[in-house]
């Protein structure tokens, strides 16, 4: 690639918004109570109505499922649950029929443990699918150390045919491949190249900054060799062909973040960094552990993100995914404020550079939910349940927990309709449907100019249309208000104003910014007065053209 193609701000992908499907909550085709590829399929047309460019698929691969199919058996085949290989296919095709493009999820930090891979990895020290995983001697009871798994337990399981632990930062059905071993990396490359070859529009990349791991030294992510294995596995496949890329990387920092989306394209297009995410956790505790929720902390991660990688790398925006709260549950209000903050969060956010993404249902202001401990079905809850009640937690303690943070929220199934399971499926749900669904729902919003879905079709072809969204430097104004978020975009011949209120309470502010001249292309109050007072979550974006000399 040449020098002065370091801005290039062509790349399809820095134009696009991207909507994240998890399909087992998606769209149910078959009445099985799990949503499937043609489940997928026939939501298409909706998809083109919200007008989104690509669609990260989450795993749809064969899988045992103990991880929701972040636990992969085959590569290289669909998991029956979901479909055929020739309904993947399908998918793409009929997909790129609405200009939509297909995103795969590539879990490579670690595979199932019912891959083929695995199961000849532990038959003996000598067979040749051993190095494929990290391996410790020992004896029995004695881990190699002390590290922990991420859904609990010891990181380190023992196999008597081989004598040996290995080492899996997940589940002990995720066991880790091991990177170091070229044969491995090789093996994936070709798998890789080979969805190419299918047509996918990109990939994105789990917990990839955890395949660097190295054990020994207790190092999970960041590990030294992880930007050598990362620009191996973009030149080998990635750089081929005209794709999106994005790595899950919870360790990122702006630092980082440049090394990941150089605009040189040596390594991937973008990553997911999770700092404006885990902004409630606290140092050194789990994110079970609540802690409130800081208005300016968020403000100076945005900032600092938004300065730091302009014109040197590339944002991912995002609030939601499958494993987090639902944001208006969170940083919104989902009572009386719904519509209004949901609406806020989507025009703060889709206001930023970088490439948007909009995770199933967010587009309707889906919230989170409050079940039983018994209508759980997500393993890292369910393990956490069990931990803390072992290490005396009492339950209410715990299901506050839940109710703030499980992925379960995310995950409860698409609310299409007011109808029987809201239109998700003719049979029983794998997961119930969060009780709300008579209200929130996907029927009840399109054609609704002023439902949050509108206001996400909105802000999806003003990207389109207004270059400033992809190119405009970012200044952050009011920057010591505690309750509004304030920022203009700036190009050579145009300017954006967002002002966003964060709370549930009236407040003033004044800018310096004349807005009298200036076009308000979206808010999400009616009557949008210019006052210098913004009611409870009220947002607004304006727009002008520079004055030319
Ligand atoms: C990522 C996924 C998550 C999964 C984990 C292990 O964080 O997003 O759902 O459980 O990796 O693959
Ligand atoms: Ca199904």
């Amino acid at each position: 690639m040449r020098n002065d193609d370091k801005t290039d701000e062509r790349k399809w992908w820095k134009h696009a918004v991207i909507y994240q499907i998890y399909p087992r909550s998606f769209a149910d085709s078959n009445g099985d109570g799990i949503g499937d590829l043609q489940g997928i399929i026939e939501k298409l047309d909706y998809l083109e109505t919200l007008g989104i460019d690509a669609i990260w698929l989450s795993p749809v691969c064969k899988s045992p499922q103990d991880d929701n199919g972040y636990d992969i058996s085959d590569y290289r085949d669909i998991d029956p649950m979901f479909g055929t290989l020739a309904d993947m296919e399908g998918l793409i095709r009929e997909a790129e029929k609405h200009h939509i493009r297909i995103i795969m999820d590539l879990v490579l930090n670690h595979s199932s443990d019912e891959h083929y891979w695995f199961q000849e990895a532990k038959k003996s020290r000598e067979n040749s699918y051993h190095d494929y995983y990290v391996w410790r001697d020992g004896v029995e009871g004695a881990y190699p150390n002390d590290m922990r798994a991420a859904f609990g337990g010891s990181a380190w399981e023992w196999v008597p045919e081989v004598q040996q632990y290995y080492f899996h930062q997940f589940s002990t059905k995720q066991p880790d491949l091991n990177w170091e071993n070229p044969k491995l990396r090789q093996e994936i490359y070709d798998m890789i190249n080979w969805w190419i070859e299918k047509g996918v529009g990109g990939f994105r990349l789990d917990v990839i900054d955890q395949i660097a791991k190295e054990p020994d030294q207790k190092i999970t992510n960041n590990g030294p060799r992880l930007h050598e294995y990362l620009r191996e596995l973009s030149k080998e496949t990635f750089q081929k062909a005209d794709l999106v890329t994005v790595g899950e990387a919870w360790g990122a920092t702006t630092e980082l973040a440049k090394l990941y989306s150089n605009p040189d394209n040596s390594e991937l297009s973008m990553v997911f960094q999770f700092e404006h995410i885990c902004l409630d956790q606290i140092e050194g505790k789990e994110k079970w552990d609540l802690a409130p929720l800081p208005f300016m902390k968020l403000k100076e991660v945005f900032r600092r993100w938004q300065m730091e990688l302009y014109g040197k790398g590339w944002n991912s925006l995002f609030w939601n995914n499958h494993d987090l709260p639902r944001i208006v549950s969170r940083w919104g209000n989902d009572g009386q404020y719904r519509v209004e903050s949901a609406k806020m969060l989507a025009i703060l956010l889709h206001g930023l550079q970088g490439t948007p993404y909009i995770y199933q249902g967010e587009e309707l202001g889906m919230t989170n939910v409050q079940y039983e401990i018994e209508d759980y079905r997500d393993i890292e809850t369910l393990n956490l349940y069990q931990e803390r009640l072992e290490k005396g937690y009492s339950k209410e303690e715990i299901m506050r927990s839940i109710y703030a943070k499980s992925r379960d929220n995310a995950r409860t199934p698409m609310q299409w309709n007011d109808g029987e399971n809201a239109g998700f499926t003719k049979g029983t749900p794998w997961l119930k449907i969060n009780p709300n669904y008579k209200e929130i729902h996907a029927e009840g919003q399109i054609g609704d100019e002023n439902s949050i879905f509108s206001c996400y079709q909105k802000l999806i072809w003003l990207r389109k249309e207004y270059p400033v969204f992809v190119d405009g430097d970012f200044r952050m104004l009011l920057e010591n208000d505690e309750n509004v978020f304030a920022y203009t975009r700036t190009n050579t011949d145009s300017r954006l104003l967002v002002i966003c209120n964060f709370y549930d309470t009236t407040v003033s502010y004044s800018l310096e910014e004349d807005v009298s001249d200036m076009e308000l292309l979206v808010s999400n109050y009616q009557d949008a007065d210019q006052t210098g007072v913004l009611r409870p979550y009220e947002a607004r974006m304006y727009w002008k053209q520079k004055d030319r000399e």
